[in-house]
């Protein structure tokens, strides 16, 4: 079947760099004399037919931005058959034979879904800050999130330093390592604490205060949301409750969403303008069902089952690596 008009659409947590993922697909699309309608906020604005058409203009000025225009959801009724079946209908009415959907593994995951039920091709773009997808070495906003986490950890390092505190930073990902691994290591973490190892509680106890009594100076511990002791805030909770720490000044600073927004990193910008062209190639060339990513500076495509079935693993060398430089 040909395409002759797209849909593209931001799902899920936003992420700095969808913007300009999205004006690759406008400019690509309209490149090749294809005709773009913007969905807004994901799999919702799709059920409701909240859709709008893109021109070249529609885009201007936007590579910049952290968001994203076409504003971001996270759809519940989009988990139900009726849910989809009625945004099925809605991309019938508005004629639109093919789907581009930037977003994490939530988006891909519907999207198969959708796929195998309707048969609508879809291409998906990796764009989450949490660089948890498989088929790609760098997801969309990763960059950025780092660097803002490493720029928030230098902070907290300069007010930890004038204290001699201990600081735990907690930093996003969801069940992922990621941002906390290199986070911690690019800000000089003495301690990172990451899902994809168990760490605990005594071994954390002893490892903090041989660095504090040791080298009497300040630390920082950087903890990942999904760290199975709970995050940051319930290990600041064990530790103020052993009497060992009773002379330690403890402070818990959770960085949260600052990470998700703020204007996107060179790196970012490129990553998502290169897979924001790759999308609509994939899809005029008739792939459906895939997410686009680069792995060892290469374009790919992967099922997009086997992006949220299969697991991304972390480096262990760089866990290492975070022992040996505290
Ligand atoms: O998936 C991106 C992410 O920012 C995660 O790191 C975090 O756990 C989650 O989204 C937060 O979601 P919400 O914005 O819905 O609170």
């Amino acid at each position: 079947m040909d395409i002759t008009r797209i849909g593209v659409f931001t799902s899920g947590g936003d992420a700095p760099g969808m913007n300009a993922c999205v004006r690759a697909v406008v400019r690509t699309a309209l490149t090749y004399d294809l005709e773009v309608i913007g969905i807004r906020r994901g799999y919702a604005g799709m059920i409701e037919g909240d859709f709008v058409e893109m021109d070249g203009m529609s885009v201007s000025n936007i590579v910049q931005l952290g968001g994203t225009i076409l504003k971001s959801a996270r759809s519940e009724r989009f988990r139900t058959p009726e849910g989809r079946a009625e945004a099925a209908r809605r991309l019938r009415e508005a004629e639109i034979d093919g789907l581009i959907g930037i977003g994490g593994d939530g988006t891909l995951r519907g999207a198969s879904i959708f796929y195998e039920e309707y048969g609508v091709p879809l291409v998906g773009c990796p764009g989450t800050i949490d660089n948890d997808l498989f088929g790609t070495d760098e997801t969309i906003g990763y960059d950025t999130a780092l660097n803002t986490a490493i720029e928030n950890i230098d902070r907290i390092r300069d007010t930890a330093d004038a204290h001699d505190r201990l600081f735990l930073v907690e930093v996003m990902g969801r069940d992922a390592g990621f941002i906390a691994l290199n986070s911690g290591i690019g800000g000089g973490a003495e301690l990172v604490l990451i899902p994809e190892t168990i760490t605990g509680m005594d071994e954390i106890k002893k490892r903090i205060l041989s660095l504090m009594s040791a080298q009497s100076r300040s630390s920082i511990v950087v903890v990942a949301e999904g760290d199975e002791l709970g995050g940051a805030a319930k290990i600041a909770d064990a530790l103020r409750g052993d009497p060992s720490f009773a002379r330690i000044d403890l402070r818990v600073c959770i960085l949260g969403h600052t990470q998700r927004g703020g204007s996107p990193t060179a790196r970012d910008r490129v990553l998502a303008s290169r897979l924001g062209t790759a999308a609509v190639e994939a899809l005029m060339e008739g792939h459906a069902n895939v997410m686009v990513g680069i792995i060892h500076n290469e374009l790919r495509l992967t099922p997009s089952r086997n992006v949220w079935q299969r697991r991304k693993t972390i480096n262990y060398e760089l866990l290492k690596l975070t022992e040996v430089l505290s």
